[in-house]
């Protein structure tokens, strides 16, 4: 694999400096710099700095290497994707539209739709079909500079099929340009076929699932959908807890429809993040600050139920660090787009642009652990990089709804244009 040599970028937007979930005004930060080069060599980053600088360096290399002009052009981190049910099989279209006629999220739910109608389709797929119709939604979010994504189980909601989406997943990670991290969400919902036995549900994920995942390394952390007339904070505490004697680090579906307690229960099991949050309390955003939960805001999921979007402007000011991601799934928010997902964080949770690009890529990949990897563009870490067609990053957030997105590299790889 040739070097790749980027010069002479308008803006290359490093996002250089602690390698943790950053707060407050470290959400503004870019580490920017103008006429920007980097030398990227064996799918890492080798060296950084102005195009001059780099001359000085690898000008008697040049003819080894691919060289990219990036006049006029703003470069970045790969955006990383926190949050995702990427692995499904089917597809929920119908609902969107009786959504529009009326019903409610919940109530399609409660009536046998909604993650029970794709837990149906995704127990019919085989894994290879799993595989396939999940590869293509990698390929989309890698067209639009999404270079690691995190993916959900879920979908299962019995171990044989919960094992098949993380298979799915665990193949995906390995023959797809994409990083995919895997959680396991056997607490996604209670299966219709346990309804008034949702205790014996949570039974058979803690004593037959949970330990299994953890054996065979089949996910990383563990997340629970706590929601009225879903999983209660009690039952969700004893499932986080659980996951947690086993390695599994705990994430929240929190306060998404209702105000339940989530933020509070991500502060008292110490999670990693806590998702969603559009009805957090404030006394859960003043907990989630102290304990330093990080806040993976969904701002197209609230769009598309056409809900007000979570206090991201709110929660910044008082010192949570706040991620962003698209919730990748077929029921409440079927995107692949960050790039949307920054310009609604802007537009809708009032982040300035530089904090919804932070929040897509070091806060993003301190919420799935790979901050020692991706996230910013610093020596030693990947070669994870996209290339826009913009000449800087607030018209990145400016103009909004479009992918400017030109070329994208995958480990020093180029993957896209
Ligand atoms: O994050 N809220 C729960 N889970 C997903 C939606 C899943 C679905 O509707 O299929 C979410 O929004
Ligand atoms: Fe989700």
């Amino acid at each position: 694999m040739k070097p790749v040599w980027i010069q002479h970028a308008a803006q290359l937007a490093t996002i250089a400096g602690k390698d943790a979930p950053r707060k407050r005004e470290e959400m503004s930060d870019l580490g920017i710099i103008e006429d920007g080069s980097m030398w990227i060599e064996d799918g890492i980053v080798k060296a950084i700095g102005t195009t001059e600088e780099l001359k000085k360096q690898f000008g008697d290399r040049a003819e080894e290497a691919d060289i990219i002009d990036a006049t006029g052009r703003l470069v970045t981190p790969g955006l990383v994707d926190p949050h995702t049910h990427v692995v499904y099989g089917g597809s929920r279209e119908r609902e969107f539209e009786m959504r529009l006629e009326g019903a409610t999220y919940m109530d399609i739910m409660n009536a046998g739709g909604g993650i029970h109608a794709t837990s149906r389709m995704t127990r019919e797929a085989t894994e290879d079909e799993l595989v396939e119709q999940s590869s293509r939604r990698l390929d989309s979010f890698l067209k639009h500079g999404v270079t690691t994504v995190e993916g959900k189980s879920g979908y299962g909601l019995n171990w044989e099929t919960e094992l098949k989406q993380l298979r799915a997943a665990k193949r995906l990670n390995e023959n797809h340009p994409i990083d995919l991290v895997s959680t396991f969400m056997g607490a996604h919902a209670v299966p219709l076929e346990y309804k008034g036995k949702e205790d014996e549900y949570i039974d058979s994920i803690i004593n037959d699932m949970l330990p299994v995942v953890a054996e065979e390394k089949l996910a990383v952390f563990n997340d629970v959908f706590c929601e009225v007339g879903v999983f209660t904070p009690e039952q969700s505490e004893r499932i986080l807890e659980a996951g947690k004697k086993l390695g599994l680090t705990p994430k929240i579906h929190a306060d998404e429809i209702e105000s339940y307690g989530g933020a509070e229960l991500a502060a008292k099991v110490g999670a990693i993040s806590a998702e969603h949050l559009l009805k957090a309390s404030d006394e859960g955003i003043k907990l989630m600050a102290e304990a330093g939960v990080i806040a993976c805001l969904l701002p197209a999921t609230a769009l598309f139920l056409r809900e007000d979007a979570a206090q991201g402007r709110k929660m910044v000011d008082e010192g949570v660090a706040v991620a962003i991601s698209t919730d990748c799934n077929p029921g409440s928010s079927p995107t692949t787009s960050m790039p949307l997902v920054m310009n609604l964080a802007c537009i809708s949770m009032r982040l300035t642009p530089a904090e919804a690009l932070v929040a897509a890529t070091m806060n993003a990949a301190c919420a799935i652990g790979m901050e020692a990897k991706v996230g910013s563009l610093v020596v030693g870490k990947q070669g994870d990089v996209v290339m826009w067609d913009i000449g800087n990053y607030q018209e990145l957030q400016y103009l909004f709804g479009v992918n400017h997105v030109d070329k994208v590299w995958k480990k020093g790889l180029l993957v896209v244009g």
